[in-house]
């Protein structure tokens, strides 16, 4: 990584797929708020024009869009310290992309993984997912991001990105700044009830806004091997362990190490205890999603102030753009 600028413009995109999970918050949200609070110039926007890649039911993405911009503002992402917006509300990164996919070699995007491993096993896919990675370099080059929030799968967009961004500079002219991915080690993944990674498409999530019975179930639902209350057990190896941690201090967590490895602690306390936690934790966000819910104008306030803010960066870059490559301006 290059020495980071005291003051970053940092950009992430969230995919409106509903459910947000607990691997959700600990493997992105929570650095989207770390970096608003550091004084960043944050960009986060809902990617309604990527989720189109999967998603062919209008009045469902629509209704996915805007519950998912609540559920990230109860979440705190704080509209006055990061813009809020959503992706079709600035169609000029659907121009960007048109501009970036003329320097954009094929070879590039035939080797990314998600058009790649459906290529592979013979399932015919859309040029939309063959671009998908064009639209989200645009995202990311139209604000001119320095640093940009992502889970470890996404790291081979945000090296296409930058390969884009460097095409393109060799031909017109150094205009498009070079990101970087911000994928911190420790919280890559959150192991999920099964013990995969946590994630929707495995069906083992701990959902953040799920109702409270709902988020019970899930919890006692975390696969755990047969061991008796009287035996002692090694945390390393304990999922539950591993999702008990993500809400304890160093301190708590010597605590619960230690009740794991001298024996008499059953898997119903620290059940109950993750249940405990996820509730003190989230249970503020939890009431401020169900006041969001009645108030779906000051979420469309949010969005719109949110898009007006990043309009304000994307526009004077794109018109640079159409002029480096001779597309008029007016
Ligand atoms: N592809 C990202 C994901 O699935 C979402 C995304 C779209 C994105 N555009 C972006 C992330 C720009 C970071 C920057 O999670």
């Amino acid at each position: 990584m290059t020495q980071a600028p005291e003051k970053m413009v940092i950009v992430s995109g969230i995919q409106p797929s509903g459910n947000l999970h607990l691997g959700n918050y600990f493997g992105a949200v929570q650095q989207f708020i770390q970096f608003h609070e550091g004084g960043h110039a944050c960009y986060y926007f809902l990617a309604n024009y990527h989720a189109l890649t999967s998603l062919r039911d209008g009045q469902r993405l629509l209704n996915l869009t805007r519950s998912t911009a609540a559920d990230y503002i109860a979440l705190g992402l704080d509209p006055g310290r990061c813009s809020i917006y959503l992706q079709s509300d600035m169609p000029e990164v659907c121009e960007l992309q048109w501009l970036l996919t003329t320097v954009t070699p094929m070879g590039l995007l035939e080797r990314c993984h998600a058009f790649k491993d459906k290529a592979q096993q013979g399932i015919p896919s859309d040029h939309g997912l063959f671009a998908y990675p064009v639209l989200m370099a645009a995202d990311i080059l139209i604000v001119s991001a320095n640093r940009v929030p992502v889970g470890q799968d996404q790291k081979q967009h945000i090296e296409v990105t930058r390969d884009i961004a460097q095409y393109f500079n060799n031909v017109y002219g150094d205009l498009l700044t070079i990101p970087e991915a911000f994928i911190p080690e420790s919280v890559a993944t959150v192991p999920g009830r099964d013990g995969r990674k946590m994630s929707k498409s495995y069906n083992n999530t701990i959902e953040l806004f799920a109702k409270e019975e709902e988020v019970r179930q899930q919890i006692y639902s975390i696969v755990t091997d047969s061991a008796s209350v009287a035996e002692p057990k090694d945390p390393e190896k304990s999922m539950l362990y591993a999702i008990l941690k993500l809400f304890c201090n160093l301190e708590e967590q010597a605590y619960w190490q230690d009740r794991f490895r001298s024996g008499g602690l059953g898997y119903r306390e620290v059940k109950q205890a993750i249940f405990d936690r996820f509730m003190e934790k989230f249970g503020p966000a939890r009431d401020r999603r169900k006041e969001l819910e009645s108030q779906p104008e000051y979420v469309d306030e949010i969005l719109k102030r949110g898009v007006d803010q990043a309009r304000k960066v994307a526009l004077p870059l794109v018109r640079k753009v159409r002029e480096a490559v001779g597309i008029p301006n007016n």
